[in-house]
């Protein structure tokens, strides 16, 4: 709806005495429902013409329903730019979601949505520009696990006025039992989950994200900025990949059709992101930001990921000699690292993306920013990283440094769940930011710690990296806790050729600025999550040149 109307006139509905009426009255008499709003409201997928508006509205008798909305461009509503009714449904978890068209590309707009009982809370959102923006601002998020500590990177985003957009790279919810993780000892005792289990069925996916959404951080954030969400993992289960995960059991859980038909049903109630694809499950998608920056969402999750590779099959190998390993880790190289088949993306998204990347570049759009979950960059651990396991860790802990360390040794990454596992497919990706972006920005989360990497080209740099710490889950400092500050750090960029920073003690988010000269990076580490108020605690600035040949190095600013 794209009428420029009044408040009256939309509420009015040809009642001649509306004017005197009270609101509940006029709404009843467009048969607006009673009920409550339960969780704010939200908004996403910012285009130069239409924003997603969301809310929760659970009605006074639990049944279907239906409530109004309004968008206007000033918090008075006096004159409406948009409007209309919208049906909840039980089924939807009384979530709805508007996919309001007709505005003005670069424009600021309040929006609301009105029961029989009152409004609810005015939310504030925005549009993408449709030319000439001197800077795109964003708060990059990723991994907010609620049991493990408050969300005070929701929080700190809250006092940065400038930015236009939060991104969330999923690990949006986890799906975990309580005190499975964190394990009981490292859970905060306020900070219950709902349901009690491991979620698995669609009202157990609804549950969590409804506790989630209680936290008043995160509900803020909602309220105050359009996001851009894609899932990662978590919002399905631990390891996901196209067919299951590591932590499913379909003996136990049931298909994993039907878990992941849960967590998509759930995810596209609850989050502010556009229908967008027939299939149901693509979430790959495209934000044209005025001619200076073209964000592409990937799912590197769910539509397309081949299974990661297995390192169970080196177990046996744990009291073998190295000899015996490096036969077993050379056949593994050729049967699972080096098989072009293994994709993250599939290959209807890995054409997509070429052809996005192409159409931009022709453009003459200087950024090309790339959403997607897990690490690019080629980050491992080297032998050295082991000094920091302390003596009291478990043997199960020590047993799993140990094989690693030994694999790496034999120039097999340390982890896998990440590009590192898809080697072909990362080359593939690499060679086409290069061909076929004017200057890449690959933003990353999972890992819950921040890096900073220089993605290597042939000659010369294919893009840079950003990867995020996390809101509130432990990173690899949980484990290798016996370090000196910057002493794991030091090893890692010592180690990781491209990785020109990294930070692995704080949790936090990062701000990106982006303008046509640069792309910065500003990593900002919260304090610790487990009490309600802590302050910042650092801000590390890095810069990337925008350039003729692509992305620069990062370098400290
Ligand atoms: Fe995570």
């Amino acid at each position: 709806m794209t009428l420029v109307v009044s408040r009256r006139r939309f509420f009015a509905g040809g009642l001649a005495a509306a004017g005197a009426l009270g609101l509940g009255g006029v709404a009843n008499a467009r048969g607006l429902s009673h009920g409550m709003f339960t969780h704010g409201v939200a908004s996403g997928d910012p285009l130069g013409e239409a924003v997603i508006i969301w809310t929760r509205f659970v009605t006074a008798d639990a049944g279907p329903g239906r409530i109004g909305w309004e968008v206007a461009e000033d918090e008075s509503f006096a004159t409406l730019v948009a409007s209309g009714t919208v049906e909840v449904r039980p089924a939807r978890d009384f979530c709805v979601k508007v996919d309001v068209g007709g505005l003005k590309p670069g424009r600021h707009y309040v929006y609301r949505f009105i029961s029989a009982k009152g409004d609810s809370v005015t939310g504030l959102t925005r549009t993408a520009p449709d030319k000439g923006v001197a800077s795109l601002s964003f708060a990059q998020l990723s991994c907010a696990n609620l049991a493990f500590g408050y969300f005070h990177a929701y929080r700190d985003a809250l006092s940065r006025p400038d930015l236009d957009l939060c991104v969330h790279l999923g690990d949006y919810i986890y799906e975990y039992r309580r005190g499975k993780y964190p394990a009981a000892k490292d859970a905060v005792p306020e900070r219950v989950l709902e349901p009690e289990t491991e979620i698995v069925s669609p009202s157990d996916y609804h549950r969590r994200y409804a506790r989630y959404r209680d936290d008043p951080d995160l509900q803020e954030l909602h309220r105050t900025k359009p996001w851009i969400v894609i899932w990662d993992d978590h919002e399905f289960a631990d390891d996901a990949w196209r067919d299951g995960a590591e932590n499913h059991d379909p003996l136990t859980q049931g298909t994993w059709a039907a878990r992941r038909a849960a967590a998509i049903a759930a995810y596209f109630d609850w989050l502010p992101i556009r229908h967008a694809s027939r299939d149901g499950i693509s979430i790959y998608r495209r934000f044209d930001w005025g001619g200076l920056a073209t964000l592409i969402a990937l799912d590197t999750r769910i539509v397309g990921r081949s299974k990661q590779p297995d390192y169970d099959v080196f177990k046996p190998y744990t009291d073998k000699d190295d000899a015996a390993l490096a036969a077993a880790v050379e056949s593994f190289r050729k049967r699972e690292m080096a098989d072009p088949s293994r994709t993250m993306l599939g290959k209807a998204q890995e054409a997509w993306l070429g052809g996005e990347l192409r159409r931009s570049k022709a453009a003459g759009v200087p950024w090309q920013i790339i959403l997607q979950q897990v690490l690019v960059g080629s980050v491992s651990s080297p032998p050295e990283m082991s000094k920091f396991l302390p003596d009291d860790a478990s043997e199960g802990s020590k047993a799993f440094m140990a094989l690693r360390t030994r694999l790496v040794t034999q120039g097999l990454p340390f982890v896998v769940d990440n590009w590192n596992g898809y080697p072909m497919a990362r080359a593939r990706l690499l060679a086409a930011l290069q061909a076929n972006a004017n200057n890449a920005l690959v933003l990353a989360g999972d890992s819950h710690n921040a890096w900073a990497n220089d993605l290597p080209g042939d000659g010369r740099l294919a893009g840079v990296e950003i990867g995020c710490t996390s809101v509130s889950s432990p990173g690899i400092e949980a484990v290798l806790n016996r370090a000196e500050p910057g002493a794991r750090e030091a090893v890692l960029t010592e180690f990781n050729e491209g990785l020109s920073w990294c930070d692995n003690a704080n949790r936090g988010y990062t701000l990106v600025t982006v303008t046509p000269e640069a792309a910065v990076a500003n990593y900002i580490a919260t304090g610790s999550v487990r009490t309600r108020d802590a302050a910042l605690t650092g801000e590390t600035r890095l810069v990337s040149a925008a350039s003729a040949h692509g992305a620069q190095a990062w370098a400290r600013a």
